[in-house]
């Protein structure tokens, strides 16, 4: 049996809202989600209902108004050190270069120059952006821009990788490229990923677990489905599989009542 990388235990995330009253808004509520070493999860939920929420508790981003986080069996406390997060939004600096902008977590750790350089170079290679590490982000596409964050990300080498929709603004055959490198490399190292998504498809095609999230308020996990498709798999592939097609309907039968609440909620949000 494993040993778990990521804890999150009993988690509640209270925020105060930003109306006069001051109101409190309680988006996560009693959650816990493991994830073990080696194991690829994903986490499903409708658009607010508090994935980006729990990603940043397990990064150490945010502390939970209560609750315990333990990483490789310790409690965390600040920062989480054996975490790499990828983020839903750019996250390059645009005043580096491709090159630079994978080197600077090595140096921020005190890898040398040379050193940083020639691991950098190597993992540009790896995300298939050889000869493109003098170029700015401006000059490179959506795509090539995610193929460089997860470069900074891989970089170095978590034991932890924590993706926060990385892929949702990329077209269709792009993603998918990048979803199959993803596995690539994923299977190659064999980390811990927590994979937030709110693309059951995706998750699906990815993962060894999918977590299923409630609408918010007090998001909490309504559902756990084991993805017992076989490996390696081809992302877009592996959606014509007839236990791909059996596991979507039983998620899709727990997700869509959620998806309906939290698009109502959304709706009131914004009135
Ligand atoms: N810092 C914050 N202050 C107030 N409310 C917040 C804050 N962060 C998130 N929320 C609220 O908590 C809920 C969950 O947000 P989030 O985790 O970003 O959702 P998701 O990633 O699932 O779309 C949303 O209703 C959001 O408005
Ligand atoms: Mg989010």
């Amino acid at each position: 049996m494993s040993r778990y990388a990521l804890e999150l235990l009993d988690i509640s995330c209270t925020f105060r809202s930003k109306d006069a009253q001051g109101q409190r808004y309680t988006a996560v509520a009693g959650t816990t989600l493991r994830v073990r070493e080696g194991e690829f999860v994903s986490v499903v939920g409708p658009t607010g209902c508090g994935k980006s929420t729990l990603l940043n508790v397990g990064a150490g981003l945010l502390e939970p108004s209560s609750g315990t986080i333990k990483v490789f069996g310790q409690p965390l406390t600040g920062i989480n050190a054996r975490a790499g997060y990828m983020f839903q939004t750019e996250a390059l600096m645009p005043w580096r270069s491709t090159l630079a902008n994978v080197m600077v977590g090595l140096q921020y750790r005190g890898v040398p120059d040379g050193e940083a350089r020639a691991q950098a170079e190597q993992w540009l290679t790896r995300v298939g952006l050889t000869g493109f590490g003098d170029r700015y982000p401006h000059q490179l596409s959506g795509g090539m821009r995610k193929r460089t964050a997860l470069a900074q990300v891989l970089a170095l080498d978590p034991d932890i990788i924590l993706m926060d929709e990385p892929f949702s603004a990329l077209d269709v055959q792009t993603r998918q490229l990048m979803e199959n490198e993803v596995l690539e490399l994923w299977a190659a190292k064999k980390k811990a990923v927590l994979f937030i998504t709110h693309d059951l498809d995706e998750a699906i095609a990815m993962s060894d677990r999918v977590v299923v999230l409630s609408a918010g308020p007090a998001t909490h996990p309504i559902g756990e489905f084991a993805i017992d498709l076989p490996r390696p798999r081809d992302v877009a592939e592996v959606r014509t599989h007839p236990r791909f097609v059996e596991l979507h309907t039983q998620i899709w039968n727990v997700l869509r009542d959620e998806v309906l609440k939290g698009y109502a909620q959304q709706l009131r949000k914004a009135a």
